[in-house]
């Protein structure tokens, strides 16, 4: 039985994140270039968004440039910037024929201005999509989102908008860029590396983690579909004991 079958489509994790870690090494041990790995990764997460959309996920979010990878070699950031641009392009029709909103996340004024355009043009044609929400995150890192959020529930106060008392988890939440978007349930990473690398901390605060060694753009739907049947496999007790959950 393949791993589709097993799983149990009425517990179904709503919004997955993944860190989609390995190309690099994936292109070396072909003896490509790591940009390879890059457009490789790019089938990779075509498939996860269909293997999603098959199954019923709502929402998955994918860690596509960090902060911090503004550090690489400018050319592999300008490949990646080329590769996002074209993959945007080719893809709207299909994301809006699938019923699938494009969503992005991080600081997106910091990304070249032709990136910037193709994706707000990309957003705004799949804006009313409903069946699942695909968020890139770009030049994203959660502490920088984190420290946004702060100063924003600062000037609030300061303005005297709200007192101190008032801010809560709700509204802090509601600073965040993942703001219209539940929790992710559960967090894949790839490539054999066990960290979070400055992801969604504030969010994953109760999500299940799961690591693989497979490199991102060995990645199928067949492997996700394994790691949601990880996923069900645990309990996810959220502080209570076990007697408690029912
Ligand atoms: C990590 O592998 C991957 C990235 C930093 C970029 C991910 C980008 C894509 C899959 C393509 C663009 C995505 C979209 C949605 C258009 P790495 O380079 O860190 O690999 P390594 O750890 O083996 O060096």
């Amino acid at each position: 039985m393949g791993f589709k079958e097993q799983i149990d489509i009425t517990r179904l994790p709503e919004h997955i994140a993944i860190i989609m870690d390995g190309n690099g090494r994936w292109a070396k041990n072909q003896g490509k270039f790591r940009v390879f790995g890059h457009e490789i990764g790019v089938l990779s997460v075509k498939d996860i968004v269909e293997g999603c959309v098959d199954i019923g996920i709502k929402y998955l979010t994918v860690y596509a440039f960090s902060t911090e990878n503004w550090n690489r070699p400018i050319e592999e950031v300008n490949a990646l910037m080329e590769l996002l641009i074209s993959t945007i392009n080719q893809e709207t029709a299909t994301l809006t024929k699938n019923n699938i909103r494009l969503n992005a996340i991080g600081d997106i004024a910091s990304l070249p201005q032709k990136c910037i355009d193709d994706l707000k043009s990309a957003m705004d044609k799949t804006a009313n999509n409903t069946r699942c929400t695909l968020t890139l995150a770009l030049s994203y890192s959660a502490k920088w989102e984190i420290l946004e959020a702060a100063r924003k529930l600062a000037q609030q106060v300061k303005d005297q908008q709200i007192n101190v008392e008032d801010i809560n988890e709700e509204r802090f939440s509601a600073q965040l860029t993942t703001l219209d978007m539940p929790d992710p349930e559960l967090m894949i990473r790839t490539s054999g590396e066990h960290r979070v690398s400055n992801f969604l901390l504030w969010q994953m605060a109760y999500t299940e983690l799961y690591f693989t060694d497979t490199l991102w753009p060995d990645f199928r739907r067949e492997d996700l579909f394994e790691a949601i049947v990880d996923y069900q496999k645990r309990e996810r007790r959220f502080g209570k004991i076990s007697e408690q959950l029912n």
